[in-house]
């Protein structure tokens, strides 16, 4: 059973989007049995969630301190997690305390990993090596979007970075184009921007402290997009 009671978790509001469009994924316990496992992941990415992971695995080190603003289904924390090793720290939130619990409890036997409630709109004032935020931003208004990049930008520490990973604009010919454009218009409708906003862009005046670097994959559907605070 997961333990969701009060004192294991402190729920902050869970935001109307979330109720709204994504109450079948991540807020129905019994279909996140199904959900969260890597086969899963791999399939909803197009055999490409082990390349993307190890994008972000390459960006940090052993011994880093890691802030992952929301729970990512399969083994995307566990390898993180075991990338930086017993001497790192990888802090997860997230605002659903279902997830929460459900990260909890299949990263137990990690010292390293400490889970907690918290809407990644409003972390706690910390400092980082290095921000995953990994296939969140997609999933969220574009004026969380917003939010969300500023808020993991400020937690960066000096020399540090923050990793971002989501959906980029395909290619014109990309053969999965039109088919994305259908999951997007009926599953996430929130997503679509990500084919037109450069992430460096929602960054606003913070910006101008890093220094960004992006990279495609699968023929542009994804991107890495990293910001190095100068
Ligand atoms: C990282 S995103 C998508 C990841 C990917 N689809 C996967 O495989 O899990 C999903 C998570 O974001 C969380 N989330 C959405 N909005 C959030 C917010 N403002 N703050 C923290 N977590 C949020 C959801 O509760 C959900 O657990």
């Amino acid at each position: 059973m997961l333990d969701l009671s009060p004192s294991q978790l402190t729920a902050s509001p869970i935001p109307d989007y979330l109720r709204n469009v994504y109450t079948w994924a991540y807020l129905t316990p019994w279909l996140t049995g199904f959900l969260d496992r890597q086969i899963v992941v791999q399939a909803i990415l197009w055999g490409n969630a082990q390349r993307l992971i190890g994008d972000v695995l390459a960006a940090v080190a052993p011994g880093d301190r890691i802030f992952q603003p929301a729970a990512v289904y399969g083994s995307f924390s566990r390898q993180l997690a075991q990338r930086i090793g017993r001497n790192g720290r990888l802090d997860v939130r997230d605002i659903a305390p279902l997830q929460v619990a459900l990260t909890r409890r299949k990263l137990a036997d990690l010292p390293q990993v400490h889970v907690a409630c918290r809407n990644a709109v409003d972390p706690e004032p910390l400092e980082f090596d290095a921000v995953a935020c990994f296939f969140l931003l997609h999933e969220v208004p574009d004026d969380v979007k917003v939010q969300i990049v500023q808020a993991m930008l400020r937690l960066v520490r000096p020399g540090g970075k923050a990793i971002f990973t989501d959906y980029h604009r395909p290619h014109r010919w990309h053969p999965l184009k039109p088919v994305m454009q259908h999951v997007f218009a009926w599953l996430e409708p929130f997503a679509l921007t990500m084919w037109s906003r450069e992430i460096a862009d929602l960054a606003g005046t913070s910006a101008t402290a890093f220094h960004w670097s992006k990279r495609t994959r699968f023929v542009g559907l994804y991107q890495i997009v990293t910001a190095e605070r100068v």
